[in-house]
């Protein structure tokens, strides 16, 4: 793969923020401009599909020149035009599908379509200039629960998934379980400071003969089946004790499976990626056991695990070394696998 310089242009419409980047080869951000919709769904208690792709139209084109004017480009400095076509919500995706599609053939750029997930973890690329596969990911965001062996730029084996629900949607079920609302994982993260971790004890699950999968649907049921029962016996719950020890538990496994995969796959370079691995709990912890196994630990700054277009960009800058163009027929693809290119 010859790493030549390039400008890419970015952009992400997969759920329901629009957001659009300007990424010089691949790890330097010129700029990073991200239009969030989660006032407008909160009132929902989460993402409603039609409404997130009715804004993600109104937004796109501003959103695309402000990445450009504050990157101080015109299209004609762009090398590349990097799209996430899955997976995601398929009207959303479609939006910013169709948008890089259309500057495409108007300007003669050529198409490059990434997955969101590789997206996600080429967000560390950007602020860990050293960082270079191989090595282990753990992608954690309200959609996806992936341990994966990055072998190299494009190249990922998946180790182990979640049977169930991801871990950001277990965090965005439980806070609406006990009152915080939506989104749930930065309001759980808040209020479990000032709860007892230790204060319930809730299931950590194994799936029998996958080491690496997850299954977070039993801890879900766990928390409800805890505040229905403290309702009944007349008992107050302590908001910040369930937030702490649900929080606890998903930590503890997280971890746990990751460290393992780690020390079986002898690699010592470690990296979490998706809107949970802004988790101050779950970074503090890797960051303890990183380091009592000698491993280097990367994440990304908060506002590059969630997301944003710089991440796409700086995944988007690898495929196009890689030589991966796409046509005028790229569509949406809102089950893409990772690792699968279509
Ligand atoms: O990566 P992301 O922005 O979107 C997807 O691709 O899904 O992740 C959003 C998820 C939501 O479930 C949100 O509750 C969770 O990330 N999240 C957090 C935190 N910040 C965002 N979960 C736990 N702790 C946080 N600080
Ligand atoms: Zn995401």
């Amino acid at each position: 793969m010859v790493m030549e310089e390039a400008l890419i242009l970015a952009i992400e419409s997969s759920c329901d923020e629009t957001a659009a980047a300007v990424v010089k080869s691949g790890r330097e951000v010129l700029s990073n401009i991200i239009s969030s919709q989660i006032a407008l769904h909160t009132v929902y208690g989460g993402v409603v599909p039609e409404i997130a792709s009715r804004k993600h139209i109104e937004k796109i084109n501003q959103v695309i020149e402000e990445a450009l004017r504050t990157a101080n480009v015109t299209l004609e400095d762009i090398t590349a035009i990097a799209v996430t076509y899955g997976p995601g919500l398929v009207g959303a995706l479609l939006v910013g599908v169709s948008t890089a599609k259309a500057i495409s053939l108007a300007s003669g750029i050529p198409l490059v379509g990434v997955h969101h997930i590789e997206g996600h973890i080429s967000a560390n690329y950007i602020e860990n200039k050293e960082l270079e596969p191989p090595f282990i990911c753990l992608v954690v965001s309200g959609g996806h629960s992936h341990l994966v062996a990055v072998n190299d730029y494009g190249e990922y084996e998946i180790l182990g998934r979640t049977r169930d629900d991801a871990a950001g949607e277990a965090f965005d079920k439980v806070a609406r379980a006990i009152g915080l609302g939506y989104p749930g994982g930065p309001k759980i993260d808040k209020v479990a400071r000032e709860g007892n971790a230790d204060a319930i004890s809730f299931p950590r699950a194994k799936v029998v003969d996958a080491a690496y999968d997850f299954s977070f649907s039993g801890l879900k049921s766990a928390v409800l089946n805890y505040l229905n029962s403290c309702e009944m016996k007349g008992i107050p719950v302590c908001q910040a004790d369930v937030a702490a020890s649900f929080q606890k538990a998903v930590v503890d496994v997280l971890v746990e499976h990751s460290m393992h995969a780690v020390e079986e796959y002898g690699l010592h370079k470690f990296a979490i990626a998706g809107g949970v691995a802004s988790n101050s709990s779950l970074r503090e912890t890797f960051a303890r056991e990183c380091a009592a196994r000698q491993i280097s630990f990367y994440h990304p700054s908060p506002i590059l695990c969630t997301d944003n277009a710089a991440m796409i960009g700086a995944a988007g800058y690898y495929e196009y070394c890689k030589g991966i163009r796409h046509g005028y027929d790229l569509n949406a693809v809102p089950n893409l696998r990772l690792g699968e290119r279509i």
